[in-house]
């Protein structure tokens, strides 16, 4: 089966689908890579608007692959192809919505937040829980959190690993909209649909301008986490916050 569905919704507005179900859509690296590379492609075509993604079987994603975390390492470095396909995501030039149902956690959090708009449903839960497997949000999530939240509530979900629910993003200024139940994708479809009537050089001005307020003085904060988070993919805390959550156990944690 394929790991990202690619439909258009009406002319101007592209659906892309995680597709993963049986690991709540986990984000491995080709499922990442399909991803990047259906946005360049909406990227290049013109008649493409603007892009909702979503999460397949009434979930967003539960975060990077757990399976292939374990195997990486500090060394893997800037070659990791993650890495592009993350930069990929984050530099689509054009509106993106997410629409989230169910768990949004870790990466599927962190992608979550690069959309331009986030629809949420009030009972979703979206939650960094990176700290319980020895490790911190590599994907931009962090800093985006901070941006948006300020420090203390963002110490407080990276610290503890603690979800939210859609309801609560949502008061916090961290999605554009919140809806019922079930209810994410047809209200993100429904935004998508006026967007992609508007006029597509303003937006694309309009969210650089936005990005460049929020974002881009930021960048060597970005670049601080990302260097972190490789830090300590080979940590002893890391192998065992992993086997943690493969065995169903608490974790005990070494600081090594
Ligand atoms: C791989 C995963 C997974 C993940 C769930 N599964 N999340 N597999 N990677 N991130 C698998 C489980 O092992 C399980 O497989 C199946 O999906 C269903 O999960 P359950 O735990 O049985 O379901 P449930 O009780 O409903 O709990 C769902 C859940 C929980 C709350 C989402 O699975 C969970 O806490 N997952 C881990 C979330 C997490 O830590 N995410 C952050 C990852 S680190 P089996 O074979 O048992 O059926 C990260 C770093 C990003 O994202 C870095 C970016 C650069």
């Amino acid at each position: 089966m394929t790991d990202l569905l690619e439909s258009r919704h009406d002319a101007g507005v592209v659906r892309l689908t995680l597709n993963r179900p049986t690991v709540r859509n986990a984000l491995n690296t080709d499922l990442l890579g399909a991803l990047a590379s259906a946005l360049d492609r909406a990227a290049q075509d013109e008649t493409v608007r603007c892009v909702v993604v979503h999460g397949a079987d009434s979930h967003f994603a539960a975060g990077a692959d757990i399976d292939e975390l374990a195997e990486r390492s500090a060394s893997d470095g800037p070659g990791d192809p993650r890495l592009g396909h993350w930069q990929r995501i984050q530099r689509f030039p054009k509106p993106l919505i997410a629409a989230v149902e169910g768990y949004c956690l870790g990466g599927g959090c962190e992608l979550a937040l690069c959309a331009d708009l986030l629809v949420v449903a009030n009972d979703a839960q979206l939650g960094q829980p990176e700290i319980r497997l020895g490790l911190i949000p590599g994907a931009g999530g962090l800093q985006r959190l901070a941006i948006t939240l300020g420090k203390a509530r963002t110490m407080h979900l990276v610290l503890t690993g603690e979800r939210i629910s859609g309801g609560q993003a949502y008061d916090w200024g961290l999605a554009s909209q919140c809806c019922g139940h079930g209810e994410a994708l047809d209200t993100a479809l429904a935004t998508a649909e006026r967007l992609a009537e508007g006029p597509p050089l303003a937006q694309r001005l309009a969210k650089q301008a936005v990005l460049a307020v929020t974002e881009t003085s930021q960048q060597a904060a970005f670049e601080l986490g990302r260097r972190s988070f490789e830090l300590l993919l080979s940590t002893d805390d890391k192998a065992e916050g992993i086997a943690a959550f493969r065995d169903k156990r608490p974790p005990s944690f070494s600081g090594k």
